[in-house]
């Protein structure tokens, strides 16, 4: 059984397997509202350009990502997750963002654990001014997304058992 499991887990990077020709990777944007939901609007508004792989999620906090979201994503739809918030002393629920980046380290942790690459899952502050920042970070994620290739394609294989 334990052997098993461990044959599911590393297998859920598979870099031998070569992405079919019209792959584009789907990463999931989870935004604080108040500083880079803020930030990707103003990046729109300066008609700045980034890579349209990105699907942004709305939330009230970065504090309010539960891991399972992440999970989730990854299990479903998602080829990576980015999450971000304000800066540190920025949140307007003053420490969001510091319960949300411990819980995310750890989260980042056991994703590494069980067989996800680190570049999956990443994070970031971006404030509302920083419109051409959020430009570069989902510049960065979708080529370190790229890099690791499809991750949909071995779903079911991973876990549909
Ligand atoms: S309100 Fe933005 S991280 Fe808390």
């Amino acid at each position: 059984m334990e052997a098993e499991v461990k044959d599911k887990i590393v297998s859920i990077e598979k870099p031998e397997l070569v992405a079919p020709p019209d792959w584009k990777p789907v990463i999931m944007g989870i935004l604080c509202n108040w500083c880079s939901y803020a930030g990707s609007d103003l990046t729109g508004t300066s008609r700045m350009q980034y890579p349209p792989n990105i699907r942004i999620i709305r939330v009230p906090c970065s504090s309010r990502v539960d891991p399972w979201f992440i999970i989730k994503a990854l299990q479903t739809t998602a080829d990576g997750v980015l999450i971000s918030g304000c800066h540190p002393g920025d949140c307007h629920y003053i420490s969001g963002n510091y319960y949300a980046r411990r819980r995310f380290l750890v989260t980042k942790e056991l994703l590494k654990m069980v067989g996800f690459h680190e570049h999956r899952v990443q994070y970031s502050w971006v404030s509302a001014a920083e419109g051409a920042k959020f430009a570069q970070v989902v510049k960065k994620v979708t080529e370190d997304v790229v890099k690791l290739g499809p991750l949909h394609l071995y779903k079911k294989e991973n876990f549909s058992k």
